[in-house]
């Protein structure tokens, strides 16, 4: 958001909790929807996405060991998606916002945002143990669920709605080249499985596992069976290597109705939070900034604040379409109930009607890629 606001001449101070080593390090989610190259190439800030990320143009789903191939660039008009993992964003827009002489600090911990209410609204933080108050025309809050951004709403001024899944993700990273060109999303009677990768020799692979489960309880060799099984499809062979990395992600879907209270607005994981099943969490941050840049550019340049003023109308029209397919997407992947039971029958129904109308693969393909801005633009 600031590498894009100072491209309109609009400076920044961004406040980080965290080291720069960490931010750079936390391995998340690395899809990449059209939209999000899209901006990142019209901010020249794609050099080394372009280079290092993977085009894919489909999407395996796999239900039973039987899979479908929902091809993007035929369904939605040559939209794709790119796998580059998320903290390589960051460390690119890092890079060049430090390159630019910009202000950004670490391990600055926000304590209190103030006067929002007025023209001068004002972050406190704490710094190598001093305090500093940071005095700004707007703040946006895009410090995630556990920030202060979303407790400094006037509790009145919005409503939250939840679920929260009973299941989680057991997320690995391999030295191994990825067992197949495109994305394989798996049910499997043992429970989901995703096939997705980071590099020609990396692989990023996740198992659906019970919401108190340990890491400490998988073994590299139960994780790589237990892939092999629910990956299994006939002539697919999974090619297994040494895992490097290991974690547990909860699901949940989050929503708050108001992003927004004076000069405070909330992007990003402060503002939602969606299960990880279809990789919306990064692409709907940055769309969220997108309408919040084009409100302050328009409130700089023209002295307006109308589109400030329906920045949360026009965020959440697009939050709330990728909540849903975010928790469609979950709830056909995941073993929710008995494998056979009515729930089970239900989800192999919609694959049944997915293999036989390209009107369902559309709906899937296009939500996956991301629909055009314009199509939320009110
Ligand atoms: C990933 O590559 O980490 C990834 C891909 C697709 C998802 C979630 C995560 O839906």
């Amino acid at each position: 958001m600031a590498n894009w606001l100072k491209k309109h001449g609009i400076s920044s101070v961004i406040l980080e909790l965290r080291s720069r080593e960490y931010v750079e390090g936390r391995v998340r989610a690395g899809l990449v929807e059209q939209n999000t190259k899209d901006i990142l190439e019209q901010l020249g800030l794609a050099d080394r996405l372009n280079k290092e990320g993977i085009e894919h143009d489909g999407v395996y789903l796999s239900f039973d060991e039987e899979r479908v191939h929902i091809p993007f660039g035929e369904l939605t008009g040559g939209r794709k998606i790119t796998i580059y993992g998320q903290q390589e964003i960051v460390k690119d827009l890092t890079n060049a916002w430090l390159e630019g002489g910009e202000a950004l600090h670490f391990e600055a911990k926000a304590t209190k945002i103030v006067d929002f209410d007025t023209k001068s609204p004002k972050i406190h933080f704490e710094k190598d143990g001093e305090e500093g108050i940071l005095e700004c025309d707007f703040v946006a809050a895009c410090d995630g669920f556990h920030g202060i951004g979303r407790k400094t709403l006037p509790k009145k001024s919005f409503q939250s709605y939840d679920i929260t899944y009973p299941f989680s993700w057991l997320g690995i990273l391999a030295n191994v080249g990825p067992s197949s060109d495109e994305l394989i999303y798996a049910y499997h009677e043992n429970g989901f499985a995703l096939h997705s990768l980071r590099s020609e020799t990396v692989s990023r692979l996740y198992v659906q596992v019970d919401n108190d489960e340990s890491v400490d309880n998988w073994s590299d060799d139960r994780i790589w069976s237990e892939l092999t099984t629910r990956l299994a499809t006939p002539g697919f062979e999974l090619k297994e290597g040494p895992i490097f990395e290991k974690g547990i992600t909860p699901m949940r879907s989050h929503m708050i109705d108001s992003l927004q209270s004076g000069r405070l607005f909330l992007s990003g994981d402060a503002a939602h939070i969606v299960p990880p099943t279809g990789g919306k969490g990064m692409n709907l941050a940055i769309a969220d900034v997108k309408h919040l840049v084009d409100a302050m550019v328009d409130y700089y340049k023209n002295d307006s604040e109308a589109q400030l003023d329906s920045y949360t109308d026009v965020a959440l029209r697009r939050i709330w379409r990728a909540q849903d397919f975010s928790n469609f997407m979950t709830k056909l992947f995941h073993k929710q109930d008995a494998h056979g039971s009515f729930t089970y029958r239900l989800q192999k129904a919609k694959v049944d009607y997915l293999k036989v109308s390209k009107a369902y693969r559309t709906t899937i393909a296009e939500n996956y890629v991301g629909l055009p801005f314009e199509d939320f633009e009110i």
